[in-house]
């Protein structure tokens, strides 16, 4: 597909510019009339769509008809009794009727858990058929916005199969995709559509995404666009995070109380910190965490816990999902099936000269363990670094790290360069120019593991491996 992410969202500003021009709004039908549904076929209207909801159930279905809110939420009844008088909302049984009746179709049927755990896709596949023999009576493009949350795939791999089906029209040509998550948060539903915390447009390709551009354009003229599966991956990423910060506040109340400190002080000067609490800071996929603090004060905290007799899950949970990232970058090199490997970083992080728990160790000590030959370069350490001396600092906690500790000054390189001519393996523990440039003109006859992005723009190459992209 001739579809550049990148080249649009550059050409986002000019193009939508043009949508300030007064034309018609194009028709929306509005697929499952729950929650999402009924809330976007409020919203929509009061922007001015056309909107036709369809339900499979009569009920909600008469109910959106006379303008009467299915569910509590603030607003919504007025703006669905406004939307039915100026005539701009309609409501149908007849699924199929709107899709054709309409030039966009938003898909917000419900996603259960399965018994298994998984995302029920069957109300989507139904969705997703009766779409297609909607799409079969037109001969119109027609865009269909997927906005369930689902796993990552399921609109190209479940919905997209199913309306091609059904309609025997080609993704791209008789119609366009795009996954647009729902963000909206219940009982200020109406106030975060009109001031959303983002708009995320999945699409591939350009027609889809500037069609869905311009709905959004009067409620957010700074789109997001990206692939669809990523788009569908946010959703589940936001959520997770959501639910990850209710219970590390819990597990912060939880501790705070029999200490008799207040949880809520602790907190408000905890979120007042927007450069690393609150902020993008230790939040991109890359190596453990290490050095002289977190794990030190991770391990206090679990104590404090044990000895208060209080329960902290999450807490407890850091220093094994910690662990299984350092097995993980073992087992990217073990997996080359390569001996001679060689470090580019060797302290926790760039700029420092500080090894204390630095994660890197512990894989460098288990490659030893098994006989590989490893080289190490850190450009901030050199023959005059206390290494023995940081270890005596952290003895108490990796014991097991002594042997490396007395064998690295026999396996540090003098330079990058150094380094890279003599492995067959070269793993990036730290970014800085230098590497990039090194690495980078090395890609053909080097394999690469990198676990901290080294790159911009990912090497398309396949003696190159992230950690986690
Ligand atoms: N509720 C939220 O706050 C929220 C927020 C963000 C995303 N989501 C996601 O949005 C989706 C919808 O959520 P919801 O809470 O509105 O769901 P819901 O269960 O309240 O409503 C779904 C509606 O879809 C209808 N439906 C099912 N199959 C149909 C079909 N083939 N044709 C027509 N209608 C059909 C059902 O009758 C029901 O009225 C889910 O994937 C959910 O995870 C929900």
């Amino acid at each position: 597909m001739n579809f550049h992410i990148n080249n649009l969202v550059a050409e986002q500003q000019n193009i939508v510019e043009l949508f300030k021009v007064v034309k018609p709004k194009p028709a929306i039908s509005i697929i499952g009339l729950g929650y999402v549904g009924a809330v976007s076929t409020a919203c929509l209207a009061k922007l001015g769509h056309e909107v036709i909801g369809a339900d499979l159930d009569e009920v909600k279905v008469n109910q959106i008809a006379q303008g009467i809110s299915p569910i509590h939420e603030e607003n919504l009844q007025n703006l669905l009794q406004d939307g039915v008088e100026d005539e701009l909302i309609t409501a149908t049984t007849d699924v199929t009727a709107a899709v054709r009746d309409t030039d966009i179709t938003f898909v917000s049927v419900g996603t259960p858990t399965k018994s298994d755990g998984g995302c029920d896709a069957s109300y989507i596949i139904s969705a997703a058929q009766m779409i297609g023999e909607g799409l079969k009576q037109k001969d119109k493009y027609h865009l269909v916005v997927m906005r369930c949350s689902v796993p990552p795939g399921t609109t190209l791999d479940v919905m997209v199969p199913e309306i091609e089906k059904a309609s025997g029209l080609k993704m791209g040509e008789g119609f366009g995709i795009c996954f647009n998550p729902e963000f909206l948060r219940e009982g200020t539903a109406i106030a975060d559509f009109d001031a959303p915390p983002k708009t995320v447009i999945g699409a591939n390709d350009e027609r889809a995404a500037m069609a869905l551009t311009e709905v959004y354009y009067p409620v957010d003229d700074n789109v997001i666009i990206t692939t669809i599966e990523a788009a569908e991956m946010v959703k589940y990423v936001d959520n997770i995070w959501h639910a990850t910060k209710v219970c590390f506040a819990n597990e912060v109340g939880r501790i705070c109380k029999p200490l008799d400190i207040d949880s809520h002080e602790v907190m408000n000067i905890f979120v007042q910190d927007t450069k690393l609490n609150l902020s993008p800071y230790y939040l991109k996929p890359g190596f453990a965490y290490g050095g002289s603090c977190l794990p030190k004060e991770v391990r206090a905290v679990v104590h404090l816990g044990e000895e208060l007799g209080v329960d902290l899950p999450l807490v407890n949970s850091l220093a094994e999902t910690n662990k299984q990232q350092i097995q993980s970058a073992v087992d990217l090199i073990k997996n080359t099936g390569k001996k001679k490997i060689g470090f580019l970083g060797l302290a926790f992080k760039a700029g420092t000269d500080d090894i204390r728990e630095s994660p890197i160790l512990e894989v460098i000590a288990s490659l030893l363990d098994e006989g590989f030959d490893i080289g190490v370069h850190d450009p901030a350490i050199g023959k005059d670094t206390s290494i023995k001396g940081q270890f005596n600092y952290v003895r108490n906690v990796c014991p097991h790290l002594e042997q490396v500790i007395d064998e690295l000054p026999e396996l540090m390189a003098a330079n990058t360069g150094e380094l890279l001519d003599d492995c067959d393996v070269v793993v990036v523990t730290q970014k800085n120019a230098n590497f990039q440039m090194q690495v980078g003109a090395r890609l053909n006859n080097k394999e690469v593991i990198d676990l901290v992005r080294l790159f911009d723009e990912l090497p398309n190459h396949q003696s190159y491996q992230g950690i986690g992209w």
